[in-house]
């Protein structure tokens, strides 16, 4: 029958509290061959080292310019920072536009466009003649070698402008604002979206260190025994380090749970064979899997009236917003047609019953996917420090983890069923991951001055 059907297709995305507990051992297996790989090889998960070692103190202070590229939006602000009794982070901050032939143009382009908006944003601020240090949220994998060098290893996402993989971004900002030729600024640090969302979280509560995105791409940071590091010299205190975990299963380590319309989603991607566990866990990737279910149903008969239209082929439609929509418990089955129809999908009472379905497995297993990765992650501070339970507290950002309606739920039962001698709070990163950058700049800053 239809509903045997249907379920029969979803069956894979179940995964097994044993399939689990594999996912968390592997991750963890990987963590470690990345932390004890040198600099220049690859190994599925990076453990890029960030150049912070330490969290927040609540003395940092200063006016600090921050960049925030490679989210949903991109961001230019202007961070100020008071310490002491009247201890305060003030953000003033314009969102720009990037167009996706700028995302997808040459590296000269992206960084042109870039310095455009922060000419904009300081000419709107009255600021154009003040020369202030600048922290960048990059989030992308940078091999750093400082807290203001990073090469791009590789774009992720939906980024792929050319000549910049291989390149040190600080370097191409530098040389873009050189070329416009109107201003000057000091860039200080460059930083992972996941170590500004630790650093915004941990300014705040000071068990915060590790930090999580699960928006349109899926990563965690955290602090790591200088050790354990080895491409870093130094044995003493910790850094913390940029997993990049979106690569996990790059080497085949997730074939066995790998479905068919993954493999489908990640033939239609920027690119192919990179970053498969990202395209099961995070927001930019989810929706292109849902699309790939309803296109295989559709054409054996068992939904949309076995009519694949072009808005089903049309790759994107399906963003994070919607299948939060779909998916909320609050929405009628009626309001649910009202969505796919929004879509151009034409829906049947039954039909919206299969989508929600579809979405559903989707979305539990990105977030049983990620609950299993952090699993691996909080053991594996709790073993370093040699402690029988540990307390410890996740920095959160990313438009998945915030606007769906079950996947923090799912994310955080995972995390307590696969790893019980831990207790993992989370909190939200209220101010993105720019306050982070600027508190991080703000420290660099103080170095170089001496303070
Ligand atoms: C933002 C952070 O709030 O969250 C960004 O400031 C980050 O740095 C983003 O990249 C992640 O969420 P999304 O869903 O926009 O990719
Ligand atoms: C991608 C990027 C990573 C970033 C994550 C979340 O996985 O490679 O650097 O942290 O997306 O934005």
């Amino acid at each position: 029958s239809q509903r045997l059907q249907v379920c029969h297709t979803l069956a894979p995305f179940s995964l097994s509290p044993g399939q689990l507990q594999q996912v968390r051992d592997r991750m963890r297996v990987d963590l470690e061959r990345g932390l004890r790989k040198g600099t220049h090889t690859g190994t599925p998960v990076k453990m890029l080292p960030s150049f912070v070692c330490t969290l927040p103190s609540g003395n940092e202070w200063g006016k600090y310019l921050a960049l925030d590229l490679g989210g949903t939006n991109f961001r230019v602000m202007v961070v100020k920072i008071r310490s002491g009794l009247r201890r305060s982070v003030r953000i003033y901050n314009k969102i720009y536009a990037i167009p996706l032939e700028i995302m997808q143009g040459t590296g000269e382009e992206l960084f042109d466009h870039i310095v455009q908006c922060i000419a904009d944003f300081l000419d709107y601020m009255g600021m154009k003649n003040t020369r202030l240090p600048l922290g960048f949220t990059f989030s992308f994998p940078c091999r750093q070698t400082g807290i203001d060098k990073g090469a791009l290893v590789s774009w992720t996402k939906g980024f792929k402008a050319t000549d910049c993989e291989g390149h040190d971004v600080v370097d191409m900002l530098r040389e873009a604002i050189k070329r416009k030729n109107e201003f000057d600024l000091d860039i200080v640090a460059v930083v992972n979206d996941t170590v500004g969302t630790m650093m915004t979280c941990a300014y705040e509560d000071p068990k915060c260190e590790i930090g999580l995105i699960a928006g349109t791409g899926s990563n965690v940071c955290y602090m790591e025994e200088m050790r354990n590091i080895k491409c870093m010299e130094g044995n003493e205190g910790r850094m913390c380090v940029n997993t990049e975990w979106g690569g996990f299963g790059d080497d085949g380590a997730l074939e066995d749970i790998c479905t068919k319309f993954d493999q489908e989603v990640d033939e239609g991607s920027l690119n192919m064979g990179k970053q498969r566990f990202e395209k099961m866990t995070s927001g930019m990737y989810l929706g292109e899997i849902v699309r790939q279910i309803l296109i295989d149903l559709t054409s054996r008969g068992l939904l949309f009236r076995g009519r694949i239209t072009e808005r089903l082929k049309t790759p994107g439609i399906f963003e994070t917003r919607f299948l939060s929509q779909i998916e909320s418990d609050r929405l009628a089955l009626l309001q649910v047609r009202a969505i796919l129809q929004q879509l151009g999908l034409d829906s049947t009472c039954d039909d919206s019953i299969i989508v929600k379905e579809v979405c559903g497995v989707v979305s539990r297993r990105a977030a049983q996917l990620c609950g299993a990765g952090l699993a691996a992650i909080v053991d594996k501070i709790r073993e370093n420090r040699g402690l029988d339970h540990l307390d410890i507290t996740v920095g959160v950002d990313g438009t998945l983890y915030k606007l769906h309606p079950h996947f923090s739920t799912i994310l955080k039962e995972t995390v307590k069923a696969l790893a019980p001698l831990c207790d993992v709070t989370f909190i939200l990163s209220e101010d993105g991951s720019g306050k982070g950058a600027a508190l991080i700049t703000a420290v660099a800053c103080s170095l170089c001055r001496g303070v």
